[in-house]
Parts: structure tokens; C-alpha cells; sequence
């Protein structure tokens, strides 16, 4: 099984971003034990973080070239404004997760509202840096029933 984990703008600077929302760990961390994770489980991750909204699309759109089972995706504040990357999901057959640090809905009203929640498999949101390894494991889960 291939997973992309796609981080998008500003979680780059995870660890010295707005503490109180985001914890003090670093995005290299998430990535490291993500991928920890993931070797455990036979999984192969790859982890790409961007702050463009074309190159996130770009990569939304070669993960079916890419022959990925599933994206991990946090679209940071591109969820709350990109029909672009909506469409990109709903244009390709690998399933999203889509994932938070914070809890979105405990937050400012214009953070309630996800662009990409209607197309994606489903949302984890609120768990901190675990919501990352929450994904992973509805991966794991639906790998083990698709394979019953
Ligand atoms: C975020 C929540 C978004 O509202 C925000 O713009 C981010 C990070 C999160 O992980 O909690 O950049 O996606």
C-alpha cells in the first residue's frame, strides 16, 4: 500500500506558528513518525508540504499516475477557500482524509467550513499532531476489510 501525506501552506512552520493552536511539534516530526508508523504497518509514505495551491493540485492530480491508495491531506487554510483543490479530488479515484491539528469547529466561524469535507472520504479534526497517524489507521482498517 502507497500513502501521500500532503501538507499545505504555512504547516512548514509547525513549532514556531501559533503555539496555542498548533503545539510546539515541528512538521518534521509529524513526518518522521508518520513514516514510523507506517513501516510498521508495510506501508510505503511519501510526505510533500507546500505552500502553492497549484503544486498540491498538481500532486492531488498525479497521485493516480502514482498508483497511491490514498492521500492524507491538510489543505490548512486552502480548505476553507479552494474550490480548485475540491475539484481536484473529485477528478481523481484515490480517497482523501482530510486532517487538522486544531479542532476547526472549536475556532474562528470561517474555519467551519471545509471546501474539501463533501469530496473526502472523511475528516479527523482536533487530535493535534496525531490526527496524521488517526488517518493512517482508517488506511490500515480499510486495507485489512478490503482484503476479507
Ligand atoms: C489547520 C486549520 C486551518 O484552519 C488553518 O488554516 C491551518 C491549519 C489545522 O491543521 O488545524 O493552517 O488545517
Amino acid at each position: 500500500m502507497r500513502i501521500l501525506c500532503l501538507n499545505g501552506p504555512n504547516l512548514n512552520r509547525l513549532g514556531k506558528r501559533e503555539k496555542e493552536a498548533y503545539g510546539t511539534f515541528t512538521l518534521a516530526e509529524v513526518e518522521q513518525d508518520l513514516k514510523a508508523a507506517a513501516e510498521a504497518e508495510d506501508i510505503e509514505l511519501e510526505c510533500r508540504q507546500s505552500n502553492h495551491e497549484g503544486e498540491l493540485i498538481d500532486w492531488i492530480h498525479g497521485s493516480e499516475e502514482e498508483q497511491a491508495d490514498g492521500i492524507i491531506l491538510n489543505a490548512g487554510a486552502f480548505t476553507h477557500t479552494s474550490v480548485a483543490i475540491r475539484d481536484a479530488i473529485a477528478s481523481v479515484t484515490v480517497p482523501v482524509i482530510e486532517v487538522h491539528i486544531s479542532n476547526v469547529y472549536r475556532r474562528e466561524e470561517f474555519r467551519h467550513h471545509s471546501f474539501i469535507a463533501p469530496v473526502a472520504e472523511g475528516q479527523i479534526t482536533g487530535f493535534g499532531q496525531d490526527v496524521y497517524e488517526l488517518a493512517l489507521q482508517a488506511f490500515i482498517l480499510k486495507r485489512k476489510r478490503d482484503q476479507r
